[in-house]
C-alpha cells in the first residue's frame, strides 16, 4: 500500500509539512509506504488547454505537458491515498498546489455525459489546509466555500469523499520579535504554537490511520 503527501509549501519543515509528515506517520503506523513530494521543488506550470487529454484518438488520464510534474503525476496515479497539504495564501491554496490540481484535475475529466472521471479507481484523499486566521475568521471570511470548489472536484474524480483538516492560527515566523507583527498577539501565537498545534499534529497522525485503513 502506496500513500503519497504532496506539500503545496514552500517552506519544506513548516506548519503544512509538519502535518504531512504527521499523517504520514499515522499511514506508516498501518503498515503503508509513504512518500512526500515537495512541490516548490519542482519547475512545472499549470494546464496550458492543450486539451491533448480530450482528444477522442487520444490517451485520457495523461496529461501530454512534459516537465517535473510529469512523475508525479504517475505517482499519483498508482497511490491507494493521498494527502494534499496546501498553506492558504491570498484565501486560496498555493499557486503550485493550484497547478497541480488543474493538470490532475483536467486530465481525468472528460466532457461526456456518460462518464465523469477516467481516474482509473476509487481511492480516497485527505486534505490538510493551514493559515494564520482563526477559525473565528476563517468561518466569517467563507473561505471554507472557495475550498470546496476544489474539493468538489477531488471527490467527484476519486470516487469517494474527502478526509478534511484545518489548522488555523500558524506560528509564521520563528521569532515574532523579529517580524514586523504588531497586530498579533506574539503569546497568543505561542500559545496556540505549543497547545493547539500538537492537537492538530494529531488529528492529522489520525487522518493517515483512517486512510490506511480504508486504502
Ligand atoms: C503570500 C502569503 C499569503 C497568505 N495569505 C493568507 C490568507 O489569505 N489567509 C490566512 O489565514 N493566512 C495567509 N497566509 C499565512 C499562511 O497561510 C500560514 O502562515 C500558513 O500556515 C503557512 O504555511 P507553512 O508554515 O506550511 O508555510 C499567507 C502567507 C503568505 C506567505
Amino acid at each position: 500500500m502506496k500513500i503519497i503527501a504532496i506539500n503545496g509549501s514552500p517552506r519544506r519543515n513548516w506548519n503544512t509539512a509538519t502535518l504531512l509528515n504527521k499523517a504520514l506517520e499515522g499511514a506508516e503506523s498501518q503498515g503503508a509506504e509513504t512518500e512526500l513530494i515537495n512541490l516548490y521543488d519542482l519547475e512545472y506550470k499549470g494546464c496550458i488547454s492543450c486539451f491533448e487529454c480530450k482528444r477522442k484518438d487520444g490517451v485520457h488520464g495523461k496529461c501530454a505537458m512534459k516537465d517535473d510534474l510529469t512523475p508525479v503525476l504517475e505517482k499519483l496515479e498508482t497511490a491507494d491515498a493521498i494527502i494534499l497539504g496546501s498553506p492558504i495564501y491570498y484565501m486560496n491554496i498555493t499557486s503550485s498546489m493550484l497547478a497541480l490540481l488543474e493538470r490532475f484535475l483536467f486530465s481525468h475529466s472528460i466532457y461526456s455525459a456518460e462518464i465523469p472521471t477516467v481516474y482509473p479507481r476509487k481511492i480516497q484523499a485527505g486534505f490538510i489546509y493551514t493559515m494564520n486566521i482563526n477559525e473565528k475568521l476563517s468561518d466569517e471570511s467563507g473561505i471554507k466555500g472557495v475550498l470546496r470548489t476544489h474539493q468538489k472536484h477531488i471527490e467527484r474524480m476519486l470516487g469517494r469523499q474527502l478526509e478534511l483538516l484545518y489548522c488555523y492560527d500558524t506560528y509564521q515566523f520563528t521569532d515574532y520579535d523579529k517580524y514586523e507583527s504588531s497586530i498579533f498577539s506574539k503569546e497568543a501565537k505561542a500559545k496556540q504554537k505549543t497547545e493547539q498545534f500538537p492537537i492538530d499534529c494529531k488529528e492529522a497522525f489520525e487522518m493517515g490511520v483512517r486512510l490506511a485503513e480504508n486504502a
